[in-house]
């Protein structure tokens, strides 16, 4: 098992990959009625949900939305108002060699400037009882080998996120409970870091992962929960939610009448907006560009006008939503434990 920790980004999805590979100690995340309140300020409200073992959980919403929060909770960090965070049935404070059952990436971990990553990562190993050669496959893993003697003042802060990944990635755990992970990496970064959790999940590790947006972690979770002023909008399957998304093209065109007679042979959708513009709903530009030209209709734009996912994630988290009324739809209910 150890030695399958050893990939680099590009090994990663090829031979070092073995899909057979799960955890014995698997274990779900489960949160139930948390709640947390900082005098005036009610910073989670009576949070329902779970995370499970062998997939990706997006705990998705905006600043200040109360994700950081509820993961310091689960971490034992902050204590709950009520409710419980438990993790594979215990609270963080009762697990028995904790850095070896879970792994966090906290906002804002702070280094020491003077320290090399190596050293660092050495410290960590030795407060954990991890071995040193450990040290070096997290390296490895984080792809900071070339930057290990490097001092942590002068890292980037892509580089200080790998480095936050690497601490926790150093107990080979088998709960990964990750704040905002993409924050600061560049586009190589995020999608290395879509790899490597979608790898990990395929192990079987249990992954929750923060972020304000969705976009960035659209392709790469499985399961969303949404949070809003600390309460849950939506949770479920990203399925759900994208089941949402509304496609529709407007087209503009001089031919308009004799489009308007092809959509209506293929049996369309469309509304006629102008002389020379018709939105034809339920379409994708991949479906309806093809039709155009095959039919050799004259178009001089071509433009989504559907609500995307993004769109989606705006209208269930934006100000003025209060639920339940935003979880409508089939992505799951406010509350409903999974
Ligand atoms: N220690 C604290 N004392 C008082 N208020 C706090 C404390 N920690 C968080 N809050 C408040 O709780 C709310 C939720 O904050 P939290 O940091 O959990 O949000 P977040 O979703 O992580 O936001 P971001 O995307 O900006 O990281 C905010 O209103 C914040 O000001
Ligand atoms: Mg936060």
């Amino acid at each position: 098992m150890r030695s399958s920790w050893i990939v680099s980004n590009s090994t990663l999805s090829s031979q070092v990959v073995d899909p057979s590979i799960k955890r014995a100690d698997a274990v779900p995340i489960e949160v139930r009625g948390l709640s947390k309140r900082f005098g005036a300020v009610e910073a989670v409200a009576d949070l329902d949900f779970t995370v499970a073992p062998g997939r990706i959980t997006g705990f998705l919403g905006p600043n200040g939305a109360g994700k950081t929060t509820t993961l310091r909770m689960l971490l034992g960090l902050v204590r709950p108002t009520s409710g419980t965070a438990l993790i594979g049935g215990q609270r963080y404070r009762d697990i028995v060699d904790p850095l070896r059952r879970v792994g966090a990436l906290l906002e804002a971990t702070s280094f020491h400037p003077a320290r090399r990553a190596r050293d660092h990562l050495r410290m960590c190993a030795l407060g954990a009882h991890v071995e040193r050669a450990r040290v070096e496959e997290v390296l490895e893993v984080v792809g900071l080998k070339d930057s290990a003697r490097r001092r942590v003042g002068g890292f980037s802060l892509g580089m200080r996120q790998r480095l936050g990944l690497a601490t926790a990635l150093l107990g080979d755990p088998a709960v990964l409970i990750l704040d905002e992970p993409a924050n600061g990496l560049d586009p190589q970064g995020i999608a290395w870091l879509r790899q490597f959790l979608r790898y990990l999940a395929r192990q079987g590790h249990t992954v929750l992962v923060s972020s304000h947006l969705l976009a960035e972690m659209a392709q790469t979770v499985d399961d969303v929960v949404i949070i809003a002023g600390g309460r849950a909008r939506a949770s479920g399957p990203l399925s759900d939610l994208t089941g949402r998304v509304h496609l529709a093209m407007r087209v503009r065109t001089p031919e308009a009448d004799r489009l308007q007679g092809i959509l209506h042979a293929a049996h369309l959708a469309y509304r006629r907006l102008a002389q020379d513009v018709v939105v034809v709903d339920g379409v994708s530009a991949e479906q309806l560009g093809p039709l155009l030209a095959r039919s050799q209709i004259v178009t001089y734009e071509l433009v989504s006008q559907g609500t995307d996912l993004e769109a989606v994630f705006l209208s269930l988290t934006g100000p003025g939503v209060h639920p339940p009324a935003a979880t409508g739809g089939t992505a799951r209910g406010v509350g409903a434990p999974r």
